[in-house]
This record gives structure tokens, C-alpha cells and sequence, in this order.
């Protein structure tokens, strides 16, 4: 089996953040999205992986390279334009061969691994399965309708008006019948070459299909919010490790992840919460359910409930909350009295207590 995992896509809903980098690269518990996703797949023995990128590739290229770190090998597959779920099938198709494949969307997290769902897959060998869960608003993906045995009996990409309460949530496995029905199928009203009609098609033509319903936890990190909760949930699971320099006036709450060459020194870290190696934190209260990454530099801040990327720096700043800080980014007290100064960019997002 090989396995295609999806990371083109222009991220718009996790602007601004996905103009400087690709979201599968946001960290969850200091980890970023797309190696957790590589790792899930590794944990099925599954170790020849294409991946679909954009514009974005140099970013991946650069973290993942050829994949040797992960012991897996990767093989990069540029899409132009981000024409569906569909079409990264058709690009993959030398790659792919005729071999069967998990593909994975690359934004979406299953702390839980796939492997039940891949053993499913693999002993009965439908043409595809679908790993599905209930939500409560399945309007917002591709819905599956299906028997009481897990025979999937119609697939719709996004009903207004859904028939089930069951989605997609971004982990097919097919067999090299898939080639045919990714050729046969036509755009949708938004332009794309969807999946869920490719897998439509092979019902129609009578192939069978089936759905895996998954009991774990999932999330598609798409948007701020969910890679908050995302995080939350993953530091949940955390132990406590200390392996860089707490000092005698710190106090560390719980569970806490030091990491080497980090340093805390009269502050207080409430877990679960992880502080990335060479981050330095002063005079500071730093969580529950935080995660700061590497070389950053936090004086004097209140904090929790946020995630800090590499190389950011939070001064004189309490009440942070709910907060998504970007690489190298500053947030300071204002030395001007009472004004707010703000730079921000393009599509950022400020809430200030009024
Ligand atoms: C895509 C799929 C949808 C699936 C969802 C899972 O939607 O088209 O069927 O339910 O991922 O995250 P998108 O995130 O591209 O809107």
C-alpha cells in the first residue's frame, strides 16, 4: 500500500498565517499537523508517500525533505492550482501505479492513528472506504449515507439539506479502481474535481464501498479555533518531562514539558503546556493548555490557552488568551500610557479588552 496525502490548497481560512507558511506546518503540541499525519501513516507499515503541494512546497521540502528523517520515503508532486481532491489523484496516478492507497488530507488530525480502519480496508478490499464520524452540522463536508452493515449507499459533497449526520473526515483508502472514476467525473459548481463525486461514480458503476466509522478523536485544523482546540486536546495527553532549567522561584503545575535548553525563571507554568527548547520565560504565567515554541522570549506575560510559534516574543502583556502568535511575531506593553499600538497584516485578527 502507499499512501497520497493532500497539501496544496491556499489555506484561506487560516489567513494570515498561511501566507508565510503552508498550514500543514501550524505546530499542534509542538509538532506541525502534516508529522502527525506522516506518522499516522508510517504507523500503518506504510512507507512510499506522495505528496500533493502548492506554492508551499520549498516550506514542506525543507521540514520533511525526502522523508529519511521519518523513515519513510517521499515523493513531492507539484499541483498548479488547487482544482480538487479529485485531480490530486489524477496527478498521482504514476506514482500511485496499481497499487492500493491510503490518501490523507493534510490538515486533518486523528490523534488515534488509522490503523483499524486500515485493517479493515485491507481485508475485505472494497473499491473504496471512507472513514467517517458524526457531527453535528455535516453541511460543512462530504456526507455518506450508509446501511446498518457499513455499506455506503450514496456520497454528497456538502448538502444543503444532508441526509446523514455522518462526514468525511479526510482518510480514504482505495484500490486502483479509483483511477477510472477520477477520469470519468466532471467539475463541480465550485470548480473542483471532488472526491466524493469520484467515489459516487464507483457506486454508480457498481462497485461496492464501505464506511469505517471512526471512534477517535478528529479535527480538521482549517481554521484558528480548531487548532486551538486541537492543541488542547493533544496536551491532554502529555507527561511531564524537564529536561531544560527551572529555577527555585518557578513553579511548574502539572504537566509540563520543558524541553532542553529552555529556561523558566520566576514564572509560573500551569499544565498542560509544553515550552519549546531555547525559549526563555521571565517573570511570567504561562497556561493551562499552552504551547510555546523554540527561541522565543516571554517577559512578564500572562498567557493560556494559546499556541506561540518559533522565535516570537511576548513583553509586559497579560490576558492572552485563545491567542495564535506567528513566527518572530511581538506583542508588547505599549510604553505609550494608555494607546494601543498595533502593526498587523493583511487578514490578521486583533481583540483587544475594550
Ligand atoms: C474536504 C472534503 C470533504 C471532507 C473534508 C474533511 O473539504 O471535500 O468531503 O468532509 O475535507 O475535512 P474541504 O476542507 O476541502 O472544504
Amino acid at each position: 500500500m502507499k499512501a497520497l496525502v493532500l497539501s496544496g490548497g491556499t489555506g484561506t481560512r487560516l489567513r494570515p498565517f498561511s501566507y508565510s507558511m503552508p498550514k500543514q506546518l501550524i505546530p499542534i503540541a509542538n509538532k506541525p499537523v502534516l508529522e502527525h499525519v506522516l506518522d499516522n501513516i508510517k504507523d500503518l507499515g506504510v512507507t512510499e508517500i506522495g505528496i500533493i503541494v502548492g506554492d508551499h512546497e520549498p516550506a514542506i521540502a525543507a521540514v520533511f525533505g525526502d522523508g529519511s528523517g521519518l523513515g519513510v520515503r517521499i515523493t513531492y508532486l507539484r499541483q498548479e492550482a488547487p482544482l480538487g481532491l479529485a485531480h490530486c489523484v489524477t496527478l498521482a496516478k504514476d506514482f500511485l501505479g496499481d497499487d492500493d492507497f491510503v490518501m490523507y488530507l493534510g490538515d486533518n488530525m486523528l490523534p488515534q492513528g488509522v490503523r483499524e480502519a486500515a485493517d479493515a480496508f485491507r481485508a475485505g478490499r472494497p473499491a473504496a472506504q471512507v472513514v467517517v464520524q458524526k457531527v453535528a452540522d455535516p453541511r460543512a463536508f462530504g456526507v455518506a449515507e450508509v446501511d446498518g452493515a457499513g455499506a455506503v449507499r450514496r456520497l454528497v459533497e456538502k448538502p444543503a439539506e444532508p441526509r446523514s449526520n455522518l462526514a468525511l473526515i479526510g482518510v480514504y483508502f482505495f484500490t486502483a479502481a479509483v483511477h477510472e472514476a477520477v477520469a470519468a467525473i466532471a467539475p463541480s459548481a465550485r470548480g473542483e474535481l471532488e472526491i466524493t463525486d469520484a467515489v459516487q461514480w464507483l457506486l454508480s458503476e457498481g462497485h461496492e464501498v464501505r464506511a469505517h466509522e471512526y471512534a477517535g478523536y478528529w479535527k480538521d485544523t482549517g481554521k484558528v479555533d480548531d487548532v486551538l482546540e486541537c492543541n488542547r486536546e493533544l496536551l491532554d495527553g502529555v507527561e511531564r518531562s524537564v529536561a531544560g532549567e527551572v529555577d527555585a522561584r518557578s513553579t511548574l503545575i502539572g504537566a509540563v514539558v520543558v524541553e532542553p535548553g529552555a529556561r523558566v525563571v520566576r514564572s509560573v507554568i500551569e499544565g498542560p503546556a509544553i515550552v519549546g527548547a531555547g525559549t526563555v520565560i521571565e517573570d511570567s504565567r504561562i497556561g493551562p493548555h499552552t504551547t510555546i515554541g523554540r527561541d522565543c522570549v516571554l517577559t512578564g506575560a500572562r498567557l493560556e490557552y494559546s499556541i506561540v510559534l518559533d522565535g516570537a516574543t511576548v513583553s509586559h502583556v497579560g490576558g492572552l488568551r485563545g491567542s495564535l502568535l506567528g513566527r518572530s511575531a511581538a506583542v508588547s506593553g505599549s510604553e505609550l500610557g494608555s494607546h494601543h499600538r498595533l502593526v498587523v497584516g493583511d487578514h490578521t485578527r486583533v481583540e483587544v479588552a475594550a
